[in-house]
């Protein structure tokens, strides 16, 4: 089986010739306080060796649970926000038919996804979809205290209990949340769901591999074996001893942050796939949590093209030079279409007539990055062989080996993500949460000056 592929050329003509080779030594550093366990964050770092030490007897646990859910619903909601609902959703989406919702599939429930806003409108009309549907509940945090997915929890467990009755409601909710902290354990055991536990080891954007996202994948109808084994095979080609060049999340690690030394503060990750916009947003939670601290880090920002070539592609073709992109390159296509001909050709397209769509997809990549290269925008591609299980597994522990190097190369605590507090806080005081009172009243006195 090939590996996903990192092609640095297009960037690296833009540094100094030992730009990437100087940050050898570094990131060697840098990857040796991840494996020790000496860099800031260090309680964190059970994702490190997460592939490899699953095992089938797990494997079968989730997938029997996601059976019961199977079995018993038209409809499963995936309640998480952040790290506990984006990695299902890259995986699920980039997986599904793009049609996925209209197909009247009766092998596979249609997966919703909630607790990630507080959207009124979101709620009402999602709970108004699920009105005498056969449909349960993944209830996903790790905490199990956040907002979101707790209100959302809430209204869903009701419906579900009103509409199927106790019992079923009983079966078709699982949590998945910390083994004794929480009011999602607490309902959980109280209730008897199932649950599945989140390691204390593992932050909430580093745990896709875990029950977070192994359970709503198997229960979208997925391959959760084969997505493990390539993150097990990609723990294997990035792992402590394989030489800098060959370890493609060490050297992504350090041309970003060569790039980064060189004024580019801005990361752009495209892809010309449609079904990988979640993996744009998974991949800027992991990068924008991890690094944006103490007043540093790159911004991670994202587009699919060709699509947002017809919107942010004017920005990134003339506007501050202060960006690098990093292309998702999927080489193989899963359908084959080809061009018909047209005997009128009116549209002239007959230049196009016996290709493959893809062919043209292409040419669009390559041409978009010739002309984003010309006009100074540095360019990485990962190489992706095909979409399927094995190398969103390898994709997604590419990307979090990588993240973990690049957080300590920036010397920040790559694993904390002490930011997020600053809004929950003046939230619970506007809301006169208890516990909030002094704040409440500060905040008060601000919005009334
Ligand atoms: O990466 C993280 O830790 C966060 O994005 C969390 O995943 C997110 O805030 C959700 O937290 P929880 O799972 O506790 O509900």
């Amino acid at each position: 089986m090939k590996n996903i592929q990192l092609d640095i050329t297009k960037a690296a003509q833009f540094l100094s010739a030992n730009a990437i080779s100087a940050y050898e030594p570094k990131v060697k550093a840098a990857q040796e306080a991840l494996e020790n366990g000496t860099c800031p964050g260090n309680d964190f770092l059970g994702w490190l060796h997460l592939p490899s030490s699953i095992t089938p007897a797990f494997i079968a646990e989730v997938n029997e649970t996601a059976k019961v859910l199977r079995d018993n619903c038209e409809v499963v909601v995936v309640a998480g926000i952040g790290g506990s609902y984006l990695g299902a959703r890259t995986v699920i989406e980039a997986l599904s038919n793009s049609f996925q919702w209209l197909l009247n599939d009766s092998k596979n429930p249609v997966i919703l996804y909630a607790g990630n806003n507080i959207s009124e409108d979101y709620l009402a009309e999602m709970c108004d979809y699920l009105k005498g549907k056969k449909f349960g509940v993944i209830n996903i945090s790790k905490s199990g205290t956040t907002t979101e997915t707790a209100l959302t929890f809430r209204l869903l467990k009701k419906q579900c209990e009103d509409q199927r009755g106790k019992e079923m409601a009983q079966k078709v909710i699982v949590a998945v949340t910390d083994a004794k902290k929480g009011a999602a354990r607490t309902t959980a055991d109280k209730e008897g769901y199932k649950s599945f536990v989140i390691p204390d080891n593992v932050g909430g954007r580093f745990s896709v591999l875990t029950p977070v996202g192994l359970l709503p994948i198997a229960v979208a109808g997925f391959d959760i074996a084969k997505l493990v084994e390539g993150a097990a095979d990609m723990e294997k080609a990035t792992a402590i001893d394989v030489p800098f060049t060959e370890n493609p999340s060490a050297v992504y690690a350090a041309c970003r942050n060569a790039l980064y030394d060189a004024g580019k503060k801005i990361e752009i990750m495209v892809n010309y796939q449609p079904k990988l916009h979640y993996l744009n947003e998974w991949w800027k939670q992991l990068y924008g949590e991890s690094e944006g601290k103490e007043g540093k880090g790159i911004f991670p920002a994202a587009v699919d093209f060709t699509t947002d070539l017809h919107s942010m592609g004017q920005w990134i073709q003339e506007g501050e030079r202060t960006i690098y992109e990093t292309v998702i390159s999927i080489e193989q296509p899963n359908h084959k279409v080809l061009f018909p001909t047209d005997e009128e050709n009116l549209d002239g397209l007959n230049f196009l007539a016996g290709k493959r769509v893809d062919e043209v997809n292409k040419m669009a990549e390559l041409g978009t990055q010739l002309a984003h290269v010309d006009g100074g925008v540095p360019n990485m591609r990962l190489i992706v062989p095909e979409l399927n299980e094995y190398y969103l597994g390898q994709i997604i522990y590419f990307f979090e080996k990588a993240c973990g190097i690049s957080g300590n190369l920036l010397g920040v605590n790559t694993f904390n993500q002490p930011g997020v507090e600053a809004y929950k806080k003046n939230m619970f005081a506007l809301l006169n949460k208890p516990g909030y009172e002094k704040e409440s009243e500060a905040i008060r006195a601000r919005l009334n000056k």
